[in-house]
Order: C-alpha cells, then structure tokens, then sequence
C-alpha cells in the first residue's frame, strides 16, 4: 500500500469520524429518531462532563424551577434529554409521565440511582433490593414507623422530645433551627432504631458523624483527603462502624440469651428486628443489607423532617398571619383540655386542619427530594416519545408543584389554598414529595407527626425572634447557606 493511498485512507476515515461526531452532536440538540421510535429532544453537552456544570452551578430558590430544568423545559418542554455526571438521562418534569414511571415500579420501570449514591448510602441499600426483599424490609420498617407505630407510641415520645427540647432552647441567646431540629429528631429516632444511647456508644460523636456525612452528600464526588466528599466518606466510614459493633454485640447477646433458655424476648427497637430477620433458619436478609438499612434508616429518619420543620418556621417567621391562624388552632384545643399539660391525643392530631395545610405548603416548595432516578425495563411509548430499555431518567417532580393550572401564584407561601385542594393521603400526580407507588415514603406518617407535635409544643407556650440567615437556596439540594437563628422567648 502506497504512503499516498494510506494517507488518503486517514484524511478520508478521519473527515467521516469528524462529520459523523458533528452529525451526532448537531442531532442531539433536537430530537432523533432511532430504529426504536422518536426520543426526547436534548444535548449532552460537553465529552464527560455532560451538563453537569450547568446542573451543579444553577442555584435557586424555593418557589422557583431551576434555571436547569427551566432553561431546558422551555427550549426542549417537560421531557427531554441530558447527560449528568458521566450518565445519560432522559429528565421528566411532565407530572403524568412522572406518575407513571413510579406506578410501574418493578414492570415497565424499576429502581436505579447513580454509582456516586450508592457509594454513599451503601451497596446494599434499600434501592439496590427488589421483590420480596424490598418488601419485607418495608413491612419492617413499617412496623416501627407506620399508622399503628406511630399513633401508639411515637405520638407520645415525640411530644416528649419537643417539650425537652424547647425548653432548653430558653436559655439559648441564639438557636440555629436546622442543627437544633436536627439533633433533637436524632435523638428520637437514634432510640426507636438501636435504643442508642449516643454518649454511651460513640463518645457523643455518632450524631456529629452523621453531619459531616450528610454536608458532604451534595459535593462532587471526589473522595481525597481535604475534599468535602472525603469528609462524608469518612463520616460514613465511622458510624458504620459503630453500627457494626452494636449489631455483632446485640446478636453475640442473643444467642447466649437463647442458649441459656431464656424467656421468648420482645423485639424493643429496630435493631432488635433486624437481629431477629437475621437469626431466622430461612433469612432472606444478610448482614450488610441490615446495616445498609439502619443507616439509611438513621439518616432518613432525622435529616429530612428536621429540614422541613425548619422551612415551616422561617415561612410562619415570615407571615405572621399564618401563624396567628395556626396559633389559635392549638390555643382552642387547649381550651378544650382539663389539663392544659396532658399529652395531644390521636384524636387531637388528627383534627389539627391548618397545621395540615402548613406542613403540606411547606413541603410543596421546600421539596427536598429534587429528583428521584429510575430505569426503563422495556420500551416505552408515550407522550409521543420512546424512551429505550435501559434507559435511566431523572424525575423532578417540582415542576408538578409548581404548576400554575394546580396551585394558583405557585411560587407564594398561601397554606389556605389546601382548603381547597384536597390534601393527598399518599402521592398524587400533583404532589410527589414523598415519592409514589411501590417505593412511597415509608416515614410519611411519622415526619408529618413530627412537625405537627413541634408546632403544637412552641405556639402554645412560646414565641421567637428571627436573628440571622433564613435564606433558602437550591444547590442543587435545598440548603440554608447561613442557618436559620432565632431567639426563642416566654409567650407573653
Ligand atoms: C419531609 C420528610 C421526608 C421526605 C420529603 C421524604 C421523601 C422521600 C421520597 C421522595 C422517597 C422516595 C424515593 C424514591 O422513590 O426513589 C422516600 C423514600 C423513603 N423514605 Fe422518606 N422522606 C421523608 C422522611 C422520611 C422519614 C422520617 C423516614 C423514616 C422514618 C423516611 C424513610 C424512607 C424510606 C425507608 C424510604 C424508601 C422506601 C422504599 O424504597 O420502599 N423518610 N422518602
């Protein structure tokens, strides 16, 4: 073969990979048409990167779309494609397509969230399990945190942890909700999992651990000693180890117990569940996926509610006609108590209408699940696109809260519009924040109890002052950058 020939052969295969990566390029900022139907319009943006700079860089406030999401929704509408962080995703903002994908969970879509999650959360989390081991493990986290759990025995100790702890905010010159809130809902649920008694076990530190493991959750994902990542895998690294220790020593103490014929013994908190799974002949559970589960268990049960509360008190910090109207509320079920003191009653709890329409207005623009990940079994068909089998999509359902057809001027705090609205019991295409179908928040119930009880024990017996911070951003998870401060004092 002659040079010429050989190098006529290089210009001629090197200018058919040029235009063909120009063709590929220029058609990924439309739509494409493939052998499996028409997909979604969108780019994938730069080799590697994908979009993920714009994604990370776009903050927001809540009440707002993301300028991600909405630059997008205008120029390609509600579903389109991208590419995050080294994966290509079709995004939905579409609230049917958005119900649909999680209705069909384990059919036509099933579970799936990206490698830097499951680093963090653990391999053998949650949404790594399917079929019947899913669902056991729901069955037993419900047991704890369901209808009856929560009516029976959480009702009271949540009461009791907001009474204590208000109270010691008294003396505070200066409280940050969101540390405070945190720490307190911690030490509820620290108890109902593992009966743990924090300075007994980890020298106070297990609460602390779990902070720098959830401030590093939004970083890049870079695990090197000085990055923000590293400091959550190291945070991450510590309480599994303390949660390692409790569970060898709970089950060393099991199986002596039962060697020596003790009395059939009461499972008395999560762990102790766990433990009786993995003591079963025919245990569907191993050891990892138990551990896997207490911690998400640990970090769900006390991060979430604890941003959420204190979203609701900057909102009422802000209108005080909410609050006037939520104060009187539970100032009128204390006029119809003998003793003003006695703990709220279910019946109580459960006729608290405002306080309802509080919680579900915060929730709806706080929204603190952003995004939720799934993948396509099978090809789907639908609102004129094809979304291909193996496809990941990223569901946002903010834009379904923030749809003007539903919620009239979406982005204003207005909890009367519940009044009309019916609030939804579980997941509806209009408010998803807790998820939907087979993968429904399993700590809805109990989050929302929380924060009910919380406000019940401050408007009746206090009042605050806001100091400093209080601005909300999305970066792309909801954050307070400066905290939220307040004085508590005596209500006059
Ligand atoms: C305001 C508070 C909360 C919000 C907004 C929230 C939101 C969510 C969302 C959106 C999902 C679905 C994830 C998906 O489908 O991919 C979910 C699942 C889950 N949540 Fe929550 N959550 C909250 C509080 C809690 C609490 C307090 C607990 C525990 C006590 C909890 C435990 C769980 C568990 C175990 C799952 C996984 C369920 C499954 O895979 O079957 N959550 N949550």
């Amino acid at each position: 073969m002659s040079m010429h020939y050989l190098a006529a052969l290089c210009v001629t295969v090197g200018t058919f990979l040029v235009l063909r990566l120009l063709l590929k390029r220029s058609r990924s900022n439309g739509e494409t048409t493939t052998s499996h139907g028409r997909l979604p319009p969108g780019s994938r943006g730069l080799p590697l990167l994908g979009e993920t700079l714009h994604y990370l860089a776009a903050s927001s406030t809540p009440g707002l779309l993301p300028p991600f999401f909405k630059q997008r929704l205008e120029r390609y509408g509600p579903i389109f494609r991208t590419s995050l962080a080294g994966e290509d995703l079709i995004v939905s903002l579409d609230a049917e397509l958005n119900a649909h994908v999680l209705q069909q969970e384990e059919r036509a879509f099933q579970i799936w969230y990206p490698p830097s999650f499951m680093r963090v959360f653990g391999a053998d989390n949650i949404a790594a399990k399917l079929g019947q081991l899913h669902r056991h493990m729901r069955t037993l986290i419900l047991r704890l945190f369901g209808p009856q759990g929560t009516r029976l025995v959480l009702l009271h100790d949540v009461q009791r942890s907001a009474r204590d702890e208000l109270r010691s905010w008294l003396h505070l010159p200066d409280v940050e909700v969101r540390t405070a809130t945190s720490r307190m809902i911690f030490g509820v649920t620290a108890k109902k999992l593992m009966s743990h008694d924090d300075a007994a076990a980890s020298g106070g530190s297990l609460w602390k651990w779990f902070h720098d493991w959830t401030s590093g959750l939004l970083s890049f994902p870079l695990s090197v000693p000085g990055t923000t990542f590293y400091k959550c895998m190291q945070g991450r690294k510590n309480v599994m180890k303390v949660l390692k220790q409790q569970l060898r020593e709970r089950r060393r103490r099991s199986s002596s117990s039962r060697n020596s014929a003790a009395a059939e013994r009461e499972a008395v908190d999560f762990l102790d569940l766990l433990i009786d799974e993995l003591n079963k002949p025919d245990a569907v559970m191993d050891e990892n996926t138990a551990l896997d589960l207490l911690f998400a268990m640990l970090f769900a049960s006390h991060e979430t509610t604890s941003m959420v509360l204190t979203v609701v008190l900057k909102f009422l910090t802000d209108n005080p006609k909410a609050l006037q109207e939520l104060t009187e509320e539970h100032e009128k079920l204390l006029e119809t108590r003998i003793d003003p003191d006695s703990d709220i009653t279910w019946e109580e709890y459960k006729s608290m209408k405002f306080t309802s329409h509080v919680i579900h207005e915060s929730l709806r623009l706080a929204n603190i699940a952003l995004v939720l990940f799934r993948k396509a079994n099978q090809d789907v068909h639908i609102k004129g696109y094809t979304i291909p089998a193996g496809s990941k999509i990223m569901i946002c359902p903010l834009a379904s809260h923030l749809n003007t057809k539903v919620y009239k001027d979406p982005s204003v705090f207005n909890p009367w519009r519940w009044k009309d609205i019916p609030e939804p019991a579980g997941a509806s295409k209009d408010f998803m924040v807790f998820g939907g179908g087979l993968r429904l928040c399993a700590g809805a119930d109990f989050s929302k109890l929380q924060m009910a009880m919380f406000l019940h024990c401050l408007v009746t017996k206090y009042r605050w002052k806001a100091i400093s911070g209080g601005t909300m951003v999305f970066y792309p998870g909801l954050q307070f950058p400066d905290g939220f401060h307040i004085k508590l004092l005596p209500k006059i």
